[in-house]
């Protein structure tokens, strides 16, 4: 970017809110920035903030100004769509009023729960939904039991679904009341019904299935149909995750 063209870099820094601008040319000079991966000294440097990528200690930080980077707790019974020829309640109900044009990162079946991405980075949705990258997501699934003590093992080894072989790189029994268990299963397959499917494959059908995390992202304890902008350190660890 040329010296006439662009934002001073500490002015879109203070904007993404790093700190004051002041504070911001002091991680300048520190030698703790850089801009498309080329580490800045100088101070004044213009920059892009809609396509330049920068960095404080190796952290991408949000400098687009048009950029949303959301998370939703996805109610049951809510449809992962934009809108639903059916009329049942869809995620763009919710976001209908932005103008930004967030749109879901992957999909939730209707009826499961929890942690949903919501963004207009197209790059950012295309590399988190792309099975290269596999980013490991965490469902809590409720089941009847009781449970096996080999089920953890053939979930880990592997199974044969309709569409191929499947896996889950992490399982734990959580807890158990009566005859309810509540696994906990990470896994990076995106495929359809994944956690329904091969639990199905296992004997046990989810009974109620709420998704935790997706990768460094946490759904916590975020209120059912509430939104929330995800906070620098998440996102920059996303970015991280998918070599942005
Ligand atoms: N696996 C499922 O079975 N359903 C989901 O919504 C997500 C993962």
């Amino acid at each position: 970017m040329s010296e006439e063209q662009g934002v001073r870099l500490q002015k879109v820094m203070a904007a993404a809110g790093v700190g004051s601008r002041r504070a911001c040319e002091v991680l300048i000079e520190k030698g703790r920035v850089s801009v498309n991966g080329q580490l800045v000294r100088e101070q004044g440097l213009r920059v892009d903030p809609e396509t330049d990528v920068v960095r404080v200690d190796d952290m991408r930080i949000n400098t687009g100004t048009n950029r949303a980077y959301l998370a939703l707790n996805k109610p049951r019974g809510m449809v992962t769509a934009m809108q639903d020829p059916e009329g049942r309640p869809t995620v763009g109900d919710l976001v209908e009023q932005r103008t930004d044009r967030v749109f879901h990162v992957g999909r939730l079946d209707a009826e499961t729960e929890g942690l949903l991405l919501l963004t207009n980075d197209g790059e950012l949705s295309h590399r988190l939904t792309h099975p290269s990258y596999e980013v490991p997501k965490t469902y809590l699934a409720e089941v009847i039991g009781p449970v096996a003590r080999d089920v953890g093992r053939r979930l880990r080894a592997g199974v044969d679904l309709e569409d191929g072989p499947a896996k889950v790189d992490d399982f734990r029994l959580v807890s158990s009341s009566g005859n309810r268990v509540m696994l906990e299963l990470v896994l990076h397959d995106g495929r359809k019904h994944i956690v329904r499917r091969l639990l199905d494959s296992v004997g046990h059908p989810v009974e109620r299935l709420v998704r935790t995390s997706v990768g460094p992202v946490q759904l916590g304890s975020q209120r059912a149909g509430k939104i929330r902008a995800l906070q620098p350190p998440e996102l920059a660890a996303l970015f991280k995750m998918v070599d942005m």
